[in-house]
């Protein structure tokens, strides 16, 4: 389904957005490529949802660019973004799951929708009232929905913020399926262990800033910088 050009890499150089005369990104630098998925990490109102907002084109930066590969309209066809609480449609767990290809014109769309609820688990659950589903079953639907069109990015705002652990395993097992079929994932978690089962790469927000950023493997073993050893210590005064 996808085609030969790509969105990635995506170059963002001196980001800002600010909101009512507040700036919240304060000037960020990073790229952002295909592989393993990036995780932003950052404590309560680092910025971590507004920069996925700003990556998504749901919110338009004041400053500094933002440069996909492809022009900005074309990149964004390629893109999909689940919230901390997904909206869900009032009818079946399998119409929540066709919406999205029949919006798309997809061939074969029922079948496309029960694939992907398959691939997630949810298939017994398909005639299901979506509003009725549990927490983590709506959180897998979202992720089955947004997986179906094959993104080639998508976004998650912290996936499993309000899940128990069963649930959360669930869902970061559906993550790391959705990195292996070649969907670049760009996420925000709180949950440290999360970050180092997923991560290829971390960026660490604080105050709107990008205090560190690179391989996951480099910024666990050995943190960057003293607020990452302290924010991995679960000690960062901010
Ligand atoms: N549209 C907006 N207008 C004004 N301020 C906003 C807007 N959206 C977010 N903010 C502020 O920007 C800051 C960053 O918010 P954001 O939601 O991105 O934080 P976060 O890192 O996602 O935090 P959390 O971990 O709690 O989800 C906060 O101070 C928030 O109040
Ligand atoms: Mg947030």
């Amino acid at each position: 389904m996808r085609q030969e050009a790509t969105a990635l890499p995506l170059r963002a150089e001196g980001l800002r957005f600010a909101a009512g005369g507040v700036e919240i990104l304060h000037g960020l630098d990073f790229s952002l490529v295909a592989g393993a998925p990036t995780v932003i990490l950052g404590p309560n109102g680092a910025g971590k949802s507004v920069l996925l907002r700003v990556l998504h084109g749901l919110l338009e930066p004041t400053g500094g660019t933002l440069r996909w590969s492809l022009p900005a309209e074309a990149a964004q066809r390629r893109q999909a973004m689940v919230f901390q609480r997904p909206v869900m449609l009032r009818r079946s767990v399998l119409a929540n799951a066709l919406y999205p290809l029949r919006l798309a014109g997809l061939p074969e769309a029922e079948a496309a929708a029960r694939a992907a609820l398959d691939r997630v688990g949810m298939a017994a659950l398909a005639d299901r009232p979506a509003r009725k589903l549990s927490g983590g079953e709506q959180q897998r639907l979202a992720l089955a929905r947004a997986w179906a069109l094959a993104p080639e990015i998508l976004f998650l705002d912290e996936p499993t913020a309000a899940l128990d652990p069963a649930a959360t395993r669930q869902v970061e097992e559906i993550i790391g399926a959705i990195a292996a079929s070649g969907t670049k994932v760009v996420m925000t978690t709180h949950h440290l262990g999360q970050a180092r089962r997923l991560a290829g790469d971390v960026m660490l927000l604080l105050g709107g800033m990008l205090n560190a950023q690179g391989p996951a493997e480099r910024f666990f073993a050995a943190p960057p910088t003293a607020e990452a050893a302290a924010f991995l210590r679960g000690d960062l005064v901010w």
